[in-house]
């Protein structure tokens, strides 16, 4: 198709997401024809480093040579098949090998096409076993404060940013709320590296109030990612571990962004040497190719549905593309990569080099308020009064200013308001670790200056 304006009829037809479709008149979307490693180009050949991992997805590079090799073959061998008794033998590997590294006891599978529809089965799991275990009165969810975990009903509703939920409230579930951990503005005084949770009190009073009643607790482990790269310690996991056995409550641990070594180990739940009874997973994966989600229990809550059919204690919960095999050809292909134990190594190599690259660029300047990483994920929070850590007016929306800068700079970051944030695919190399710091200084530095700071 020649001479077509692709903005033009981008614009014509189709409405993004999570966007106001008024700010494309300024910025219009940027065509992408090709990627390779961290790099996407648009149709004028203009490159983008991608340190956002095109939402956290991508885990081992844009078109990454083994995932595509094996996504072509299984395209010319068995492109779906219905997942409702029939199966085929990429998915089955896939969960073999997966069963290696889950936190222990998670070994049962139940496969979606994306996150939120994972959170959703994860809850109505949580919530099936106890219909039919006898305790009826276990109907609620906990979940923290400024949590995200998707945008479907219930996803949307264990969610607490009021960004994506705030007009939605009145169709949403009513969750128990717990003050999540905020170790930027820590209410208690102590950092993130010296606490003992104190902050773990409120989780104890409500659960002292609705623990009887709760079915399941639904936590990002370690990080808020929506929430501003928020990060709290390992302790909190531990001690929430502890007050669910005491009460009988689910973990559902949403890993969807965290798996995968973007916190430096393979789930960010192992950082607390612990289990979850549910955990989702998503994103990388497929290493970021293809739509795919896995709720991950263990034997105790699968036995619970597992019985004659006339119980009707089977969980009826079913997608079209559940278990599809080209996603399954990619996640094995990731596997196969991090089996190979490179990926751990570059990580070791890179990551304190990436930390230590942006403390030292951004922490002299006058409105860093925080700079905080895991892994090789680090976010620094502009502030309008450091010693006050008092945030920007958000009308400003200097986050957005200093995302359209670097877009001009040919970096792809996507702020999280005023949290400018790294979260690159596992493979990003030194030079382009540079080249994106130094760009994204600049561009805040610039913003800064514009807007009288
Ligand atoms: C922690 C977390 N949970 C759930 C989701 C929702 O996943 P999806 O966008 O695939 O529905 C996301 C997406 O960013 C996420 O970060």
């Amino acid at each position: 198709m020649n001479g077509i304006d692709w903005q033009k009829e981008d614009l014509n037809y189709i409405w993004h997401p999570c966007s106001q479709m008024k700010d494309y008149i300024d910025l219009p979307p940027i065509i992408i024809e090709r990627g390779e490693g961290i790099n996407l180009y648009d149709i004028e050949g203009k490159c983008y480093k991608d340190v956002v991992s095109s939402w956290w997805c991508n885990l081992l590079g844009h078109c990454n040579p083994k995932i595509s090799a094996r996504l072509k073959k299984q395209a010319d061998t068995l492109e779906h098949v219905i997942f409702a008794n029939f199966s085929h033998k990429g998915i089955i590997e896939l969960c073999m090998r997966l069963s290696k590294v889950m936190p222990h006891g998670l070994k049962k599978f139940n496969f979606s096409d994306n996150g939120s529809s994972s959170v959703e089965m994860a809850m109505k799991m949580s919530f099936q076993y106890f219909q039919q275990t006898g305790q009826t009165q276990k109907t609620r969810f906990m979940a923290l404060s400024d949590a995200y975990h998707g945008e479907t009903i219930a996803a949307l509703s264990a969610g607490d940013c009021d960004l994506y939920t705030k007009i939605y409230k009145p169709i949403l579930m009513d969750i128990i709320r717990i003050k999540a951990p905020d170790c930027y503005r820590c209410p208690y005084n102590k950092t993130r590296d010296n606490c003992d949770c104190e902050c773990f009190s409120d989780c104890i009073k409500q659960f002292e109030k609705y623990g009887n009643v709760t079915a399941g607790f639904l936590i990002e482990p370690l990080l808020q990612g929506s929430a501003g790269m928020k990060i709290y310690p390992p302790l909190y996991l531990k001690k929430l571990r502890q007050i669910c056995d005491k009460y009988n409550v689910h973990i559902i641990a949403d890993e969807i962004a965290t798996g995968f070594y973007r916190t430096g180990k393979f789930f960010a739940f192992d950082h607390a040497k612990t289990s979850p009874d549910i955990m989702c997973i998503s994103k990388g994966l497929t290493g970021g190719y293809m739509p795919m989600a896995a709720v991950v229990t263990n034997d105790k809550i699968y036995d619970a549905f597992f019985d004659e059919y006339k119980t009707k204690k089977a969980f009826m919960h079913s997608h079209t593309y559940a278990g599809n095999p080209l996603g399954a050809s990619c996640a094995l292909a990731v596997l196969d990569i991090l089996d190979e134990g490179k990926i751990q190594k570059h990580l070791e190599a890179v990551t304190p080099y990436f930390n230590a690259l942006i403390k030292e660029k951004f922490l002299n300047l006058k409105n860093t308020g925080e700079v905080r990483s895991i892994g090789l994920i680090n976010a620094i929070e502009i502030v309008l009064d450091k010693n006050k850590k008092q945030s920007f007016d958000p009308s400003l929306r200097l986050g957005y200013q200093i995302y359209k800068k670097a877009l001009k700079k040919g970096v792809l970051l996507r702020p999280l308001g005023d949290v400018i944030y790294f979260n690159p695919p596992l493979i990003i190399e030194k030079k382009d670790m540079d080249f994106v710091v130094k760009t994204a200084y600049d561009c805040t530095i610039e913003t800064l200056k514009e807007n009288g700071f």
